[in-house]
């Protein structure tokens, strides 16, 4: 078996916390960050990582010394792809930077590149990710998480085999205090185009009140709801799925999607996958869908394919051309809300 060196671009929660060692059923806790799930995956060894802030590279040092004791410290992530020539590159830093340093991991030694959503902040900067990647023949694997959630493949799987017949329309809904379109909408959005599997063709979109101003984003990590709007839209897809997207800053907490089939409907959120089917003309069924709650899910399934289509070959759940959908869609509520809420071609 061969071991992968990899390096992480980003110190940040997502990138570097530890889950405890004593949680979780069976295979321990299930990984929330890139270096958790490098290190759940007996394949992949953290040999480099790089941030900015001093103070960053010394915390990676204190949770992770015991595992990695040789790690590398970096504020370069150049001299860093120089120096440790890494197969598989984590680029988890804030979303304007991923381009960057995307292109040069593939243009240097990567064979892999695991990249935080969304993908980039412009159109362009996502085309140079696809590109150096294809060109280099390095895989690009854009971390839009749920993808990697067994109960969202599992529903996909069953929109596929024609069961319910054909998906007409998606809803989704996302509430929260921080549902801002770029920082947590892009999860949802990347949803409609997984179930959708098609090209979003227009849309029309509406964005948070007093945000008349925002024609870009900058991609500040998002941490600020002020920073990030609300937004509701209509997005049209090239196969006639109708998707509908409402998100919006409120205290009460979640997000779902209703996906409406022409034999049934299923209502999939985090929490629960059901299915819904005509029992006699008004009257609805209702069934609770198991789902396997032991799967490697988020980065650590992310992780493991990424070693499974290096080693056996296959596609991606998550490439970068996926993934620029979901920036297109974005960008394109911004354009449609600044032109008067009109339609827009994306
Ligand atoms: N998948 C998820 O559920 C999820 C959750 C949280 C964040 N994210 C994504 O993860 C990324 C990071 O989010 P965040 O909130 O931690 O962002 P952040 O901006 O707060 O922090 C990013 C880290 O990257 C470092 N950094 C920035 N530019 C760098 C560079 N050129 N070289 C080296 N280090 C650099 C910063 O110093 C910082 O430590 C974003 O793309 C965000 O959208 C995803």
């Amino acid at each position: 078996m061969s071991t992968y060196r990899a390096v992480i671009v980003g110190l940040t929660g997502i990138g570097a916390s530890r889950p405890s060692e004593t949680e979780g059923p069976v295979f321990g806790a299930m990984p929330a960050s890139h270096a958790a799930a490098y290190h759940k995956h007996s394949q992949t060894e953290v040999v480099g990582v790089c941030d900015l802030r001093a103070e960053a590279l010394d915390a990676f040092r204190n949770q992770w010394g015991d595992v990695w004791p040789q790690v590398n410290t970096y504020t370069d992530y150049r001299e860093m792809f120089d120096k440790e020539q890494p197969d598989l590159v984590s680029v988890v830093t804030s979303d304007h930077a991923h381009a960057d340093i995307s292109v040069a991991a593939a243009e240097g030694s990567a064979q892999a590149i695991l990249c935080e959503k969304p993908i980039a902040t412009t159109l362009p900067d996502a085309d140079r990710m696809i590109e150096a990647a294809e060109a280099n023949n390095t895989l690009l694997s854009i971390e839009h998480t749920r993808r990697w959630y067994p109960s969202y493949l599992q529903a996909r799987e069953m929109i596929r085999s024609g069961e319910l017949g054909a998906l007409r329309t998606i809803v989704c809904e996302q509430f929260g205090p921080r549902a801002m379109m770029f920082r947590n909408g892009t999860h949802m959005i990347d949803m409609m185009c997984f179930f959708a599997e098609a090209r979003p063709a227009w849309l029309v979109g509406d964005l948070e009140p007093g945000f008349e101003h925002f024609t870009e984003y900058m991609g500040d990590g998002g941490h600020d709801p002020a920073t990030d709007p609300f937004a509701s839209a209509y997005i049209h897809f090239d196969n006639g799925v109708r998707a509908f997207y409402n998100c919006r800053k409120m205290a009460f907490n979640g997000s779902q999607f209703s996906l409406t089939c022409e034999k049934g409907r299923i209502e999939i959120s985090d929490q629960k996958f059901e299915v819904i089917t005509q029992r006699e003309a008004r009257w609805w069924s209702h069934a609770e869908v198991p789902t396997d709650p032991y799967m490697a899910i988020r980065q650590s399934g992310a992780v493991a394919e990424l070693i499974r289509v290096l080693e056996r070959g296959g596609t991606l759940v998550s490439p970068g051309r996926e993934a620029r959908k979901t920036l297109q869609i974005m960008l394109g509520i911004l354009d449609s809300h600044h032109a008067g809420n009109v339609r827009v071609d994306v």
